[in-house]
């Protein structure tokens, strides 16, 4: 026989064989939309670094959550965006809190037919910007932290999130949450652990988003984007303190982490795609550099390749629509 004798290309004939044959799958239930809530807000408002994305009203925030339904998406993450500030981030606990009133807003048009999550962490609460709270000399206080999620956690699941999502990087954070949830009696409710979450220039849009008071860095409590080997240790932590599913986070940086946690992890894996990975497609497409529904589904497709089960995107929507 000739050479080539091994012809590859023979499956990538017609589009029915390539089909027959992909590896991945990209489903709406695969999908879960990051939300943003402004308190008092009586308009969305755009958010200039992320095309497409706005901060919510209250009335908002149920239309595009039931938008997001129909199009079969698998969940809604929420943040809020409160007025005040304090030195505590009480309002993430208070139940009247901006997030809370939306968890409940949410829960009450969308019930069961999708996943309600929220973001557990104060740096959208707090007037220091930072995740946590802070001792007397101003560093990140994990254990008075820990306490603050506990709280925080159960008053988000009260106002109806099916499962919380603590994202701070605190040690410990989801030992608390867990126990604190279990003796409110809340045993059902879930947790997504951000478990490798890495510091990154990635979060930059974000911190618009959610007008976000920081200055400094959390360089000593998310991840240095040089390690891998640490993610493994905290995923055997969350998984030992009882995490439902874990994420790595953020996404495209990240997807040689995000493969060797989806090697060992025995529950759920998920990605989040970033607002600076969403504003880098935007931008590119904006300027006629790239086309953007093609580079939209390939950067999705290669989270779900590289083993993300759940896929965090701001294109969850659009996407599930899409497909
Ligand atoms: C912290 C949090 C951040 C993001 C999600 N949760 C910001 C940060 O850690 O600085 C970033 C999400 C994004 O960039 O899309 N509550």
């Amino acid at each position: 026989m000739a050479f080539p004798t091994h012809r590859p290309r023979r499956l990538r004939t017609t589009p029915a064989l390539r089909r027959l044959v992909a590896e991945t799958d990209l489903r709406p239930r695969h999908l879960v939309l990051p939300m943003f809530v402004k308190e008092g807000a009586a308009e969305p408002v755009p958010i200039p670094s992320m095309p497409g994305v706005v901060q919510h009203t209250r009335d908002s925030l149920r239309k595009a959550a039931v938008e997001a339904v129909e199009a079969g998406v698998g969940g809604l993450m929420l943040f809020g965006v409160p007025e005040r500030h304090d030195a505590t981030g009480s309002a993430g606990v208070d139940p009247d809190g901006v997030l809370n009133v939306a968890l409940r807003d949410v829960r009450a048009e969308v019930g069961d037919a999708t996943v309600v999550m929220a973001d557990t962490c104060l740096d959208e609460f707090t007037d220091h910007g930072h995740c946590g709270v802070l001792d007397s000399e101003g560093r990140v206080d994990n254990d008075a932290t820990l306490a603050v999620y506990a709280d925080m956690a159960v008053a988000q699941v009260e106002a109806g999130a099916h499962v919380v999502g603590p994202s701070g990087m605190m040690d410990g954070q989801v030992g608390v949450i867990r126990d604190a949830l279990d003796a409110a009696g809340h045993v059902d409710a879930g947790i997504l652990a951000y478990t490798a979450k890495y510091t990154s220039a990635f979060y930059g849009p974000f911190r618009q988003a959610v007008e976000s008071q920081l200055t400094g860095d959390r360089k000593t409590y998310q991840q240095d984007s040089a390690n891998v080997r640490e993610a493994l240790r905290e995923l055997a932590l969350d998984l030992e303190e009882g995490a439902d599913m874990v994420m790595v986070k953020p996404a495209m940086a990240y997807l040689d982490v995000l493969r060797a946690v989806a090697e060992v992890s025995d529950v759920p894996v998920a990605a989040y795609q970033v607002s600076g990975e969403y504003a880098m497609v935007e931008a590119a497409a904006a300027n006629g550099w790239i086309e953007r529904d093609r580079a939209v589904l390939e950067t999705l497709t290669g989270i779900r390749r590289a083993g993300a089960d759940i896929v965090l995107t701001y294109w969850a929507t659009e996407v599930a629509t899409r497909l």
